[in-house]
């Protein structure tokens, strides 16, 4: 489907955000592994949430619905069954990567297969670690998706140092842990999003330069009974939206605000916008609040690598905001974005090519020239079927001086399905 979106003179009005994907996906799969009910609320309708729930159905889960919330019977640990069908993951790296680390845990054979941007992502990284602790791994010239998982020696412990700051590595590891009489612990030095350890409640050791995680089969699985907030990501668009538009005013409700996955509200304050979080609260174990946005001159800013992990799926729309940035702004240490849904650095910079953006692409980042008055007329963007460049691309078309097209649009639907029609309802023309 091809998009058409007209420039818009300014934005206002408020936004209901879609429920955040990462803790949709893990409320279905903690929701298996407890051995009870649990209530969840407000779970994800988009696309990549839905593909997990549907897999842990064929893994034994028993989901209704009452009043809006999940009702999700989980079998417990010990009752995983091993599913008739393949799970499809769809486009899901955190289902495929999370579901297996299950898999391996439980000793239940399964293939996971997920459409061709799956397929084309390297699962080396949970392949090596999952087969240490004793699982077998046949996968696609021994790198890719589909992955049949099985176990037939004992799972084994592992004290595991993350390579990579990566919450999906981090959780595969952990869950497989889960199902181990002798815990398994991972060592992060740099903090990736933390929603599972805070909602499994797992033992954390936290020191200055590293926290290790710990998971056995002794730990409990607290029963999935929350609330899930907004999702940041999804407001990040409109967070820049709002703030390279001018007179914009957009209240967005009921933001998840993990510390762990933040970083763009620090990284926009220092580049000079206007942003003020209210009524701040938890919802189950994750803080969320309500975020103002208004439009701001924006000065251009230098992102420190330690913090990518904590904005690495925000990345796209800030390489927006940059754009419109008095000076020079960098993004670096971020290589990890070349192997999410698309290679994102190359499709960040086909996007700012279409604009006609003054830019230089790195290997592990981009150096973005940006000037606070850039105009263009239109451009034809390619989204590359992945979500968050298409969404940049129609944030970033909001901004020329005629209307513009995305290539592959139903793609938002992957995190963010009323996108389009929020885009509309916040739209000022005249
Ligand atoms: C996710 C972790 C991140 C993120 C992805 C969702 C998660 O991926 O980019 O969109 O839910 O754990 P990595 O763990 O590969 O960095």
């Amino acid at each position: 489907m091809i998009k058409h979106v007209a420039p818009a003179l300014s934005l206002k009005g408020e936004i209901t955000l879609p429920p955040d994907k990462s803790i949709s996906q893990r409320a279905a799969i903690f929701s298996l592994l407890h051995e009870g009910v649990s209530e969840v609320g407000n779970y994800s309708a988009a696309q990549d949430p839905q593909s997990t729930l549907r897999c842990v159905q064929h893994l034994g889960a028993k989901v209704t619905e009452n009043a809006g919330r999940l009702i999700i019977e989980g079998t417990g640990r010990k009752g995983i069954k091993t599913p008739d069908g393949d799970l499809d993951c769809g486009n899901s790296g955190t289902a495929m990567r999370l579901l297996s680390g299950v898999l391996a845990g439980a000793g239940v054979s399964a293939k996971l297969v997920g459409d061709e941007s799956l397929c084309g992502r390297t699962m080396t990284r949970i392949i090596n670690p999952l087969e240490e602790m004793g699982a077998h791994i046949l996968a696609r010239n021994g790198a890719y998706a589909p992955l049949f998982i099985n176990r037939n020696d004992a799972l084994k412990p592992l004290s595991f140092e993350l390579p990579i700051p990566s919450a999906q590595l981090k959780s595969c590891v952990l869950l497989a842990g889960l199902f181990g009489e002798e815990p398994t612990e991972v060592i992060e030095t740099l903090p990736s999003r933390d929603h599972t350890e805070r909602l499994l409640n797992l033992d954390q050791k936290i020191t200055t330069d590293r926290k290790i995680i710990t998971a056995s089969l002794t730990d409990e699985i607290p029963n999935q009974s929350y609330i899930i907030p907004g999702d940041f990501s999804a407001a990040a668009f409109w967070l820049v939206a709002g703030a390279i538009q001018k007179d914009a005013e957009i209240l967005i409700t009921n933001v998840g605000l993990n510390p762990t996955r933040n970083a763009l509200l620090d990284i926009l304050r220092d580049m000079g916008a206007d942003v003020t979080i209210e009524n701040e609260r938890m919802e189950g174990a994750e803080p969320a609040g309500d975020i103002i946005v208004k439009g701001s001159d924006l000065k251009a800013v230098e992102i420190d690598p330690k913090i990518i992990p904590n904005c690495i799926d925000e990345l796209p729309i800030l390489a927006v905001a940059m754009l419109f940035s008095e000076g020079t702004s960098t993004i670096s240490g971020a290589e990890e974005l070349r192997h999410k849904e698309t290679d994102r650095i190359m499709a960040m910079s086909k996007m700012l090519e279409a604009v006609g953006a003054n830019f230089e692409e790195q290997e592990d980042g981009l150096i973005i020239h940006g000037d606070p008055e850039f105009t263009f007329k239109s451009a034809k963007f390619e989204s590359f079927h992945d979500h968050r460049i298409a969404m940049a691309s129609a944030v970033l078309s909001l901004k020329g001086e005629k209307t513009s097209q995305i290539k592959d649009a139903e793609s938002a639907a992957v995190s963010y399905p009323s996108f389009w029609g929020d885009i509309d309802q916040l739209r000022v023309e005249s």
